[in-house]
């Protein structure tokens, strides 16, 4: 049995909906509804729920922060894709939220473009996982559990 405070949201933003289909070269073949199955597993072998979630819509992942803290989650890993790069919404609300966020990314975006080297989720972020392929996510639980975050 978990409580809230056990739940761990999983949010993912702006394409990931399309991993195992998009670029795979970059993102692996994986689907975000296997990643989901994995770390269910994962999750509960460490004693903690997972709620995983995907939007394309910057607002939503704003709200779903938002609704991470009233509902006294453990921790959010927060994969927002390209609006990591952009948003200082997301940035802002991070850091309005007392709820530690773990930065995800399947790939390792200091290796890639130019654009992708700011990260505004990075800059309130508890930590960042980035570069292990869908991995990330596991290694991300993981730290949570570590008590890393
Ligand atoms: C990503 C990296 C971002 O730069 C990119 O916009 C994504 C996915 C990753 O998981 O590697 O959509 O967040």
């Amino acid at each position: 049995m978990t409580d809230a405070s056990s739940t761990i949201y999983v949010l993912n933003g702006p394409n990931l909906n399309l991993l195992g289909l998009r670029e795979p070269e970059i993102y692996g073949s994986t689907t975000l509804d296997e990643i989901a199955g994995m770390l269910e597993d994962c999750a509960q072998e460490l004693g903690f729920a997972i709620d995983m979630r995907q939007t394309n819509h910057e607002g939503m992942l704003v709200d779903w922060l938002h609704e991470a803290q009233a509902e006294h989650a453990r921790a959010v890993l927060l994969n927002a894709a390209a609006y990591t790069h952009t948003s200082i919404a997301l940035l802002d609300a991070i850091k309005a939220i007392t709820t530690p966020v773990v930065e995800v990314h399947i790939s390792d975006p200091k290796t890639r473009e130019n654009f992708r080297h700011i990260s505004y989720v990075g800059m309130a972020a508890a930590k960042t996982v980035e570069g292990h392929g869908a991995d990330s996510y596991r290694l991300a639980i993981e730290a949570v559990a570590a008590g890393e975050v």
